[in-house]
């Protein structure tokens, strides 16, 4: 079995102050990775570097609210500044603006598109540049989520900035594939602020804080856990077993590690010379209508009472 070891890699994690940023930024640490953590919450970045030290691994903060380019580049400058390089970049800093559409505000979209979508953008560029230079490759791990892989009823703006963050890891993979930089899209699900509010599961995350684990159905079924269940997959992606891997998707939850697909065609149809509305009227029920997709994040399957 290949043993993981990051020593001498220097990692930024963005909103790794609590939640699943922290987990990623412990397990990086934990293989010997020096980190910077970034939040906007003074406070848990401080929280985070202490316990990470404690625990015997490398952490600096730096508290700034990613999305513009100037957090980005202060972001990869301060990695240079205290570690001397980077090579690991998670794009995990993220909010929540959930409304449905017809309620949504221009404020509610700007506010979760700069922070997943711009934030993402910017410090990936920002770290490709510092990893083209220093010419040894490197880790761009980008968060996506089911709600931009499927769609989620209330999520425009989130949905729209996860779906955008896939789009990129696909992209980037291209542009960065000779400077051996990979680039990934992991899409995890777990227990924390952002999602104990989804009444399905408040019952058990209730009873997680109270001690009681989570339940096979939860952890292997949803692939539902604790961050700390997700966090694995960053070290590995960022460590020389994972060299291989670029412009996927990657799923992470509970038990269970995924592989998502890509959208491609899946039925096609031809008319000599092009298609009319009534020939496509006529057509489609038993050519590409045949085949229609379902959309959203299917609802949990609880086990029988
Ligand atoms: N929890 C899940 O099941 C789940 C599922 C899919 C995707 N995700 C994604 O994982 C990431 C982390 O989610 P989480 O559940 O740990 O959320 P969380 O709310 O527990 O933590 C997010 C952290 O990001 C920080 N943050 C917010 N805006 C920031 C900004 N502009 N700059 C820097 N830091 C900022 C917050 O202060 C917070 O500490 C997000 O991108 C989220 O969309 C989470």
């Amino acid at each position: 079995m290949p043993s993981i070891d990051l020593t001498g890699k220097a990692a930024v994690v963005t909103g790794s102050g609590r939640g699943l940023g922290l987990a990623y930024a412990h397990a990086l640490a934990a293989r010997g990775a020096s980190v910077v953590v970034n939040d906007v919450d003074e406070a848990v970045a401080d929280a985070a570097v202490k316990s990470i030290t404690e625990a015997g691994g490398t952490a600096v903060a730096e508290v700034v609210p990613v999305g513009t380019t100037e957090a980005a580049e202060r972001l990869v400058n301060r990695a240079v500044e205290e570690f001397g390089r980077l090579d690991i970049l998670v794009t995990n800093a993220g909010i929540l603006r959930d409304k449905v559409l017809w309620k949504m505000t221009d404020d509610d979209f700007d506010a979760v598109i700069t922070t997943h979508l711009k934030g993402t953008f910017t410090c990936a560029r920002a770290a490709a540049v510092r990893m083209r230079e220093q010419g040894e490759g490197g880790t761009l791990i980008l968060v996506g989520s089911p709600a931009g892989q499927r769609g989620n009823f209330g999520q425009t703006n989130y949905a729209a900035a996860k779906a955008g963050i896939a789009a990129m890891a696909r992209t980037w993979s291209m542009e960065l594939g000779r400077a051996n930089i990979t680039v990934n899209a992991i899409v995890p699900v777990a227990a924390t602020a952002m999602t104990e509010t989804i009444p399905a599961f408040a019952p058990y995350i209730e009873a997680l804080k109270n001690g009681q684990p989570f339940p096979d159905f939860l952890r292997k079924g949803e692939g539902f856990g604790t961050p700390e269940d997700c966090a694995a997959l960053v070290p590995f992606l960022a460590s020389e077993a994972a060299r291989g891997i670029t412009g996927q998707a990657i799923g992470i939850g509970g038990d269970k590690v995924a592989l998502w697909s890509h959208p491609q065609e899946i039925a096609a149809a031809y008319a000599d010379g092009g298609w009319t509305p009534d020939t496509l009227a006529d057509v489609w029920p038993t050519s590409v209508g045949a085949a229609l997709q379902s959309v959203g994040i299917p609802a949990p399957k609880f086990p029988e009472a």
